[in-house]
This record gives C-alpha cells, structure tokens and sequence, in this order.
C-alpha cells in the first residue's frame, strides 16, 4: 500500500489563522497539521508517500524533505493548478501504480490517527473505504447519506440542503479501481474533479463502498473557538519534559514542555503547555492549554487558554484567555493618558476588549 497526501491548493492567504500561505503547515500545538499527517501514515507501517504539491512546493518541501525524518520516502508530485481532489489522483496514477493507497487530505487533523481505519480495509478490501463524522454545518463538506442498514447510499459535495449531518473526512482508503472512477469524472459546479463523484460513481457500478464514523476531527475552517479546541486535545497528551532552560525561582506544574532553547524566568507555568525553542517567558504567568511558538516573549504577563504563533511577543498584559495570536504580533498596554485603546490590526482581525 501507498499513501497519497494532497497538499496542493491554490496558496491564498486565508483568513488570520493561516498565517503560512501553505494551509497544511498551520501549527497544532506548536507542530504543522501536515506533520501529524505524515506521523499518522508512519504509523500504519506504509512508507511509500507521494505528496501532491502546487503554488506551494518551495514552503511544503522546505518542512518535509525527503521524509526521512518520519521514516517515509516522500517523492514529490506537481499539480500545475488545483483541479480538483480527484485530479490530484488522475496526475498521480503513475506513481501509484496498481497499488492500493491511503489518500490522506493535508489540512485534516484526526485525533488517534487511522490505523484502526487501515487494518478494517486490509480484512476487506471494499473498492473505497471512507471516514465520516458528525459536523454542526455539513454545507462545508462532502456530505454522507446511509441507508436504515449503515451502507452508504449517496455522496454530495457541499450541498446546501444536506441529507445528513455525516461529513466526508478527509481519508480515503482506495484499491486501484478508483482510476477507473476518475477517469469517468466531469468538472462540477465548482469546475473541479471531485473525489466525492468517483466515490458515487464506484456506489453506482455495484462496487462496495464502506465507511467508518469517527469522532476527535478538525480542519482548519477559520473558526478560533474550533483551533483553540483541538489545540486542547493535543496538549492533553503532553508528558512533562523540561529541555529549555527553568530558573530556580519558576513554579512549573503539571505537563509542561519547555524546548531546549527556550528560557523561563520568575515564571508560574501551569500545564498542559508547550513552550518552543527560543521562546522567552520572564515574570509571567502562563496557564493551561496554551501552545507558545518559537521565538515568542512574554514578560510580566498572564496567558491561558490559547495559541501564540512565532515570534509574537505580550508585555505587561494581564490577562489573556481563549485567544489566538498570529506570527510577529506585539500585545502591550496603552498610556495611562488619556484611557483609549490603541489598535493596529491586520485584515480578518477579531478583537474583544474588556473595559
Ligand atoms: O476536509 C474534508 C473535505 O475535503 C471533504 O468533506 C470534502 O468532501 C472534500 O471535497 C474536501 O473539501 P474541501 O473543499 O475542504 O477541500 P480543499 O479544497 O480544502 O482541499 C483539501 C486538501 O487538498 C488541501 O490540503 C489542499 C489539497 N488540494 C486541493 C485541491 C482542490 C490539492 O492538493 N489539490 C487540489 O486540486
């Protein structure tokens, strides 16, 4: 078996949170979403990666090389425009060959991984084996119908009277008759090739299509209370590890991660929390489940509950909960004379002011 991750797209800058232009390098818990995506093939034992790439190969390759250091061989396949999932397959099918794969979308975040997920299409082996879970807004996704026996019976993409609240996640198991599928497909509305038509169209020339419901899945769709979540999930999974340097006079509780690099000083650290290389906290407060990318500073301040990307910087700013701070981003506190705020924010920027 091979595995496919789609990290192509068009490389537009979306909304604050994706600060990066590549979307598959938006940082969970201080670590791209593409890497927990290489670690989740890793785990399968599957070695053999091709990586669709666009605008955005310089970015995606200068993260991930060769793919050694996740144990992949990582070959690299150019995508000249973001055409569609399903044209990402069609400019790969010689690399796959007749092998089966693992199509794993680059900007998807599933917690516990897919092992569980490979080794039901291994006992198997139904043409198309895809993961579905439940979403508050379906509209934004590719959109599972079943029938009273679980057999998936119908697959739209981003329909706006959804049939079920049964979301496509972005992993699919494939033998080598989806290229068969794919062939057969024409652009839709939105002028691309969809996966979710081949997966439809395998449904309707009698080939078995099985799914699994899964729970724990995120993707970045721009919402902060979202990110702020599964930021929280991950962390909960830390095991304390203290590489940077901690002065005698911080207080660290519970599972921290200080990286080597990283300096704390006349600090309270109160975990879940993880503290990156370089990074600088000095008489500050810093409570749980809050990620602290490299290179940021925090001096006489108070954090909780949220996401510093790099090289932001918050001095003299008590206290700060449930929010994200983008790369190079400066919090202080205003003159004294007269009592205003003052702002300069970027395009999309969402502030709540307690006064
Ligand atoms: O995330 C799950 C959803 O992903 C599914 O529910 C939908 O059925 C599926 O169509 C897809 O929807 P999106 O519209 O959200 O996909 P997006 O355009 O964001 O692309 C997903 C990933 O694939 C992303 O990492 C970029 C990459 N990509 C996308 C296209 C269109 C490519 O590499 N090449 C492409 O041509």
């Amino acid at each position: 078996m091979k595995a496919l991750v789609l990290a192509g797209g068009s490389g537009t800058r979306l909304r604050p949170i994706t600060h990066t232009s590549a979307k598959q390098l938006v940082p969970v818990a201080n670590k791209p979403v593409l890497f927990y995506v290489l670690e989740a093939i890793a785990a399968t034992g599957v070695t053999e990666v091709g990586m669709v790439v666009g605008s955005t190969q310089e970015e995606i390759e200068r993260a991930v090389g060769d793919g050694s250091a996740f144990g992949l061989e990582v070959t690299y396949l150019r995508q000249d425009a973001p055409l569609g999932l399903a044209h990402a397959v069609l400019i790969s099918r010689e690399y796959l060959g007749d092998d089966d794969f693992v199509m794993y979308l680059g900007d998807n975040f599933i917690v516990g991984g897919i092992d569980p997920v490979v080794r039901r299409f291994h006992a198997d082996r139904p043409a198309a084996q895809i993961m579905l879970t439940r979403v508050t807004d379906p509209r934004q996704f590719g959109v599972a119908e079943l029938d009273a026996s679980g057999r998936v019976v119908g697959l739209e993409e981003k329909p706006p009277a959804p049939k079920s609240d049964l979301a496509l996640v972005g992993v699919y198991i494939f033998t080598p008759a989806v290229h068969d599928a794919v062939a057969a497909l024409k652009p839709s509305w939105r002028g691309e090739l969809e996966i979710t038509d081949a997966i439809q169209w395998l449904i309707d020339a009698g080939r078995r299509v099985e799914s699994t419901e899964v729970s724990g899945y995120w993707k970045d769709t721009g919402n902060v209370t979202d990110m702020l979540e599964v930021n929280r999930l991950v962390l909960e999974g830390l095991e304390q590890r203290l590489d940077g340097k901690v002065a005698d006079d911080c207080e660290i509780i519970g599972r921290v991660v200080v990286e080597a690099g990283a300096e704390v000083a006349g600090s309270r650290i109160v975990g879940p929390v993880i503290v990156g290389a370089g990074a600088v906290i000095r008489d500050s407060y810093v409570g749980p489940f809050t990620s602290v990318a490299e290179n940021c500073h925090i001096a006489e301040s108070e954090i909780e509950y949220s996401i510093m990307l790099h090289r932001a910087s918050i001095h003299g700013v008590r206290r700060i909960e449930a929010s994200l701070i983008g790369r190079d981003v400066e919090v202080t506190p205003a003159p004294n004379t007269p009592r205003a705020h003052r702002l300069v924010l970027g395009d999309h920027s969402k502030v709540q002011i307690s006064s």
